[in-house]
C-alpha cells in the first residue's frame, strides 16, 4: 500500500484565518500525512480562531505575521527558528483588497489600493520566502494560492487579478531561482471555495453557480480538494513539478 509518511518534517503554513480558510484545508491534509504543523496568522484579532483550530492538531505551533510590517515577519521567523532549524514546506495562502478595489472601476483603483492589494497578496510571497529560504538547506516545497483571473478578465476582481498574475510570475522566477537548492515552487489556481476572502468579492455566489454549470464536473472544488492537491504539490509526489500553475477548478479553466 502507498503511504505519505512526513513525520519529522516540517511545515510553515500561512492564512488560516477561520476553519473555511484554504490554509487549513492543506494543514490538515499535511497534519494528517504526521507532519508538524507551524501557523502563521494576520493578528490578534484572528488570533482566537486560530488557537481553536491549532488545537485540533496537537503540537501545533502559532505565529503573528503581518506581512505589511518587516518588523512583524522579522519577529514572527526568529520565533519559528526557536521551534525549529528547518522547514520543509512552506505554504503562502495570503490574500487582501480593499473592497472598493474588488467592485466598480478597475481603472478607479487607487494608487494605495494598489500598493495594499499587490503588497499583501504578491510581495509577501518574496518576503516570506526570503526567510523560507536559509530554513531549507536540504531543499523544500513552497505552494501559493492563485486564481484564474492571473489569465482572464474576470468581472470585480479587478486588482486582485493583477496581483494573481504577479503571483504566478513570481512562481516562475523564484522556480528558476530556487531550483539548484532543491527548492521547487508551484502555485494552485483554485476554484471558486466559499471562504472569508471569497465572500468579499462582489457577485461571488453567481461566480459559484457559474462554475456549477460550466466546469466539466459540473460541480464546485471542495476545500478539501483544494487541500488534498496542496499536499501533492508540497510532497515528492510531484518531485519533478516545478514554476507551475496546478488549476484545481473542477476543470471550468479548458472550457470556452
Ligand atoms: N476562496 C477562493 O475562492 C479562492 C480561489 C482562488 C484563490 N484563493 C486564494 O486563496 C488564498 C487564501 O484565501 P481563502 O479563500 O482561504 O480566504 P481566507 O480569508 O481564509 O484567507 C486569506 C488569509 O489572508 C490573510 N491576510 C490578509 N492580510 C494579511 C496580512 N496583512 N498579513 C498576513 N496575513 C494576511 C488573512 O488573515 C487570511 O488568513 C488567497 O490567496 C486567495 O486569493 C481563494
Amino acid at each position: 500500500m502507498y503511504q505519505i509518511d512526513l513525520s519529522g518534517k516540517h511545515a510553515l503554513v500561512s492564512g488560516v484565518a477561520n476553519k473555511r480558510s484554504l490554509a487549513w484545508a492543506i494543514a490538515q491534509e499535511l497534519a494528517a500525512a504526521g507532519a508538524q504543523i507551524h501557523l502563521s496568522y494576520a493578528g490578534e484579532r484572528i488570533k482566537g480562531n486560530v488557537e481553536k483550530l491549532a488545537a485540533e492538531i496537537p503540537g501545533t505551533e502559532m505565529y503573528e505575521c503581518d506581512v505589511t510590517r518587516d518588523e512583524s515577519l522579522e519577529t514572527c521567523f526568529q520565533q519559528v527558528k526557536e521551534k525549529t532549524e528547518r522547514l520543509d514546506f512552506f505554504v503562502h495562502s495570503i490574500a487582501f483588497a480593499q473592497k472598493e478595489d474588488l467592485e466598480g472601476k478597475f481603472f478607479d483603483t487607487s494608487r494605495d489600493g494598489f500598493h495594499l492589494a499587490l503588497d499583501v497578496s504578491a510581495y509577501s510571497l518574496l518576503a516570506m520566502t526570503r526567510h523560507i529560504v536559509p530554513m531549507m538547506p536540504e531543499g523544500g516545497s513552497i505552494v501559493s494560492m492563485s486564481y484564474i483571473a492571473a489569465q482572464r478578465a474576470v468581472p470585480a476582481y479587478n486588482v486582485m487579478g493583477t496581483a494573481k498574475a504577479g503571483l504566478e510570475q513570481m512562481t516562475r522566477q523564484l522556480a528558476w531561482e530556487l531550483g539548484p537548492e532543491g527548492i521547487r515552487v508551484n502555485c494552485i489556481s483554485a476554484g471558486p471555495v466559499n471562504t472569508l476572502s471569497a465572500r468579499g468579492i462582489s457577485g461571488f455566489t453567481s461566480i459559484l453557480k457559474h462554475y456549477e454549470e460550466r466546469a466539466p464536473l459540473r460541480r464546485n472544488v471542495t476545500q478539501k480538494e483544494v487541500g488534498t492537491s496542496g499536499l501533492f504539490l508540497l510532497t515528492d509526489l510531484s518531485g519533478g513539478v516545478t514554476g507551475q500553475t496546478l488549476y484545481v477548478d473542477a476543470g471550468y479553466s479548458v472550457v470556452l
